[in-house]
């Protein structure tokens, strides 16, 4: 089975080496220097360049800092699904999900406009569906806050299920179709903001940063310092790199702490010539664990995820892949047969909370946009407006003020 998660091959071309030094770092040059080449961080980067903001985002290069090909966006399978992905005691997250999924259509539009890249956005919505009586009773429960929350959720029975995918195991007990729950690919959307950031303006430095410099007395500067021992001196900067961020050293305790949490996925292909093994995402609960298939429209399928607590490990084990592959194959015994080709593990990172942390901290210019835990993707659109309107404004839209970056304890 080939298994290259981790290898260069792996990761979208927009993570491959550039020649380092783009920006001068004369005074007048200074603007946003964003640290991290994720989802967060480019969609920042692109928004920033947009408001006409001088832009410098940093990033390792994958191959010497194989971190950067573990973070999470260049793994994600690329669900957007507030609703069934909704979470008791996770209302306002699920809200801002919402409000993010909502943004989507025309997001994406701007995107592929700005970049000239698809990024595989399928409105087909997601089934998600219950394996045994207990998972059911699960359901049950989520469908009741599903529609507290507001959003479309149809309960179906296990024939109803049936009929829409066909593939299911005639022993699924039942589901809930949500039609507004779609998906994006979102390695394309990496490229794309990539492309539609530099065309806005934004200059890329391949590196890793190592520490952020305080503004001080006597003209010191805010700033940060890189691997390669240039200092890119900034008037404001964001910390995006995920749960890789805690490498970097900051002046003060304003970073709280994110935890890693681990997931283990596979992508597979409908062998050519077949049918798709599912037409919409598929999610699932299997004796409790959740499970789902992600169908792309050129016939790949996203089989995930573990959900492992073991901070930075990042080794792709047996008993991972066995447990995505045991779950998907009780609900879509066809999965036997798809070509696996790539497994995949990546790092969510969790805030101590559960939910972003975005805009300015204490320390004056230096913000944050982290802790997107299982959301990244979905809540890239909000993210950018958010941080947009930080960096610009230095303060946080109305919507987003909960997600403040300054709310927790801090490192
Ligand atoms: N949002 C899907 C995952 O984190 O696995």
């Amino acid at each position: 089975m080939p298994a290259k998660g981790v290898e260069r091959s792996a990761v979208p071309t927009q993570n491959e080496p550039r020649s380092a030094a783009i920006r001068p770092t004369n005074a007048s040059d200074r603007g946003v220097v964003v640290v991290g080449g994720g989802l967060v961080g480019r969609v920042t980067a692109w928004r920033a360049a947009q408001r006409g903001l001088p832009v410098t985002l940093v990033e390792p290069d994958p191959v010497t800092d194989p971190a950067a090909a573990r973070a999470a966006s260049a793994v994600a399978a690329g669900m957007l699904t507030p609703a069934t992905e909704a979470t008791f005691g996770e209302e306002p997250l699920m809200e801002l999900g919402i409000r993010s999924a909502g943004m989507y259509a025309d997001f994406v539009a701007e995107l592929e406009e700005a970049s000239g890249i698809s990024v595989g956005y399928r409105t087909t919505g997601t089934l998600l569906v219950a394996f045994d009586r207990d998972d059911l009773a699960v359901l049950t429960e989520l469908h009741g806050l599903q529609r507290r929350l507001g959003v479309a959720a149809e309960r179906l029975t296990s024939r109803e299920c049936r009929r829409l995918e066909p593939m299911l195991a005639p022993s699924v007990r039942g589901g809930v179709l949500a039609p507004d729950d779609h998906s994006v690919d979102p390695r394309l959307l990496l490229r794309a903001l990539a492309a539609a950031g530099e065309r806005a303006g934004a200059a890329e430095y391949t590196a890793a940063a190592e520490e952020v410099l305080s503004p001080g007395p006597e003209g010191a500067r805010l700033g940060v310092r890189l691997s390669d021992g240039h200092t890119l001196p900034a008037d404001q900067v964001v910390l995006a790199a995920g749960c890789w961020g805690e490498g970097v050293r900051v002046p003060g305790p304003v970073v709280p702490p994110l935890r890693p949490v681990k997931g283990q996925l596979l992508r597979a292909r409908v062998p050519d010539g077949e049918p798709p093994i599912v037409h919409r995402t598929v999610r699932g609960l299997v004796r409790g664990f959740a499970t789902y298939l992600v169908p792309r429209a050129d016939g790949e399928v996203v089989i995930g995820a573990t959900q492992e607590e073991l901070g930075h490990d990042t080794a792709l084990t047996v008993g991972g892949l066995w447990q995505v592959l045991r779950d998907a194959r009780e609900l879509v015994p066809g999965v036997s047969e798809l070509e696996v080709t790539e497994t995949c593990v990546g790092l969510r990172p969790g805030s101590p909370d559960n939910e972003p942390l975005l805009g300015p901290t204490r320390v004056p210019g230096l913000h944050l946009a982290a802790g997107h835990f299982r959301h990244g993707v979905l809540l890239a659109p909000v993210t950018g407006e958010a941080m947009a309107h930080a960096l610009t404004t230095a303060t946080l839209p109305e919507y987003a003020r909960r997600f403040a970056a300054d709310r927790t304890a801090a490192r």
